[in-house]
């Protein structure tokens, strides 16, 4: 559904995006992970024909985003990071002016906005104006807008960054019933926990490169430890616990006032007893992934 080759987007002297190839089957769900200024947001464009690549092949359902910018256009459903809502109408008008502008008629207009706001839980504010629903409801409403057109494909940049745990919930729900409709998604976040529970497949992306990619699970075992242990001192010990686990050969870091220690062979690591310290062990996670990954994560490089 979406293919793209050594894609590069120059902004002046910056490369936000530095040869980017990967692809995204029919129903697949694909995430991008990477910190700040990764270039997420920026590919997320190109693919969404809003932008033009610098060099490079970018093809979207069947069409080259080049050269058929406004067929691709027509065929998205898009949810930038920011909502983009137009404050000056109510919520439904929001969503009808898009499937009008987008080549509905208006009759058609208001029966799927019906529809779209009755799936995402909003049809009680139907007549609110923008500016007096929360937060959540922006973003879900936003969400809403990008299915009026029915898209084969859907890019959602942070879908729920801002929502509280039952918005980011309901959300997830929606998104996993939209998935087992077919739909293929191509989402950005910098949740791990989002990106393990929706995504099929995950490239984490770096400076503009994706760095690695694969499933969720492919990538605890490349990049992640079976169990990782976590360090709580119970007493000002932290220095001591840290030579210790350098002369033992862990990868470690500091989460806070913890620290949480990997073997670096995968396994589980058998962590010398300590005075002062409480030991208790998780299971190797995407964080873990994604910090090791991006460069920033385990050990004393
Ligand atoms: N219109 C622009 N003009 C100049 N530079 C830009 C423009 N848009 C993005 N950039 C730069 O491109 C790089 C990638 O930005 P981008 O917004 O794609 O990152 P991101 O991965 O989405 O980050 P975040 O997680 O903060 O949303 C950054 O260095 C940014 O400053
Ligand atoms: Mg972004």
């Amino acid at each position: 559904m979406i293919r793209g080759r050594d894609i590069v987007k120059r902004f002046g002297p910056t490369t936000a995006v530095d040869g980017v190839t990967f692809d995204v089957m029919k129903g697949e769900t694909y995430g991008l992970l990477g910190p700040n200024g990764a270039g997420k947001t920026t590919l997320m464009r190109l693919l969404s024909a809003l932008s033009p690549l610098s060099s490079g092949g970018l093809v979207v359902a069947g069409l080259d985003v080049t050269r058929q910018g406004r067929a691709v256009r027509e065929r998205l459903g898009v949810v930038t990071q920011q909502d983009g809502l137009d404050t000056d109408l109510t919520v439904r008008q929001n969503l009808e002016t898009h499937g009008y502008f987008s080549g509905l008629s208006r009759r058609e207009s208001r029966r799927r906005a019906a529809e779209v706001l009755a799936f995402f839980g909003l049809s009680d504010r139907a007549h609110d104006d923008i500016d007096h629903l929360s937060g959540g409801m922006k973003r879900r409403l936003a969400i809403a807008r990008a299915f009026m057109m029915a898209p084969d494909v859907i890019i959602l940049d942070e879908p729920t960054t801002g929502l509280d745990p039952q918005g980011r919930n309901l959300v997830w729900d929606k998104l996993a019933a939209l998935k087992a409709s077919g739909v293929t998604i191509l989402m950005s976040t910098h949740y791990m926990e989002e990106a393990a529970a929706l995504c099929d497949r995950i490239a984490i992306m770096h400076q503009g490169r994706i760095l690695d990619e694969g499933t969720p699970d492919e990538l605890i075992e490349r990049h992640a430890s079976v169990e990782v242990a976590q360090l709580r001192m119970v007493t000002d010990v932290k220095a001591e616990v840290q030579a210790a686990l350098v002369a033992a050969g862990y990868a470690w870091r500091e989460v806070g006032t913890m620290i949480h220690v990997a073997a670096r062979d995968g396994q589980r690591p058998q962590v010398p007893p300590l005075e002062g310290v409480r030991v208790t062990y998780r299971p190797g996670n995407l964080e873990d992934v994604f910090l090791a990954v991006a460069g920033k994560g385990l050990g004393e490089e």
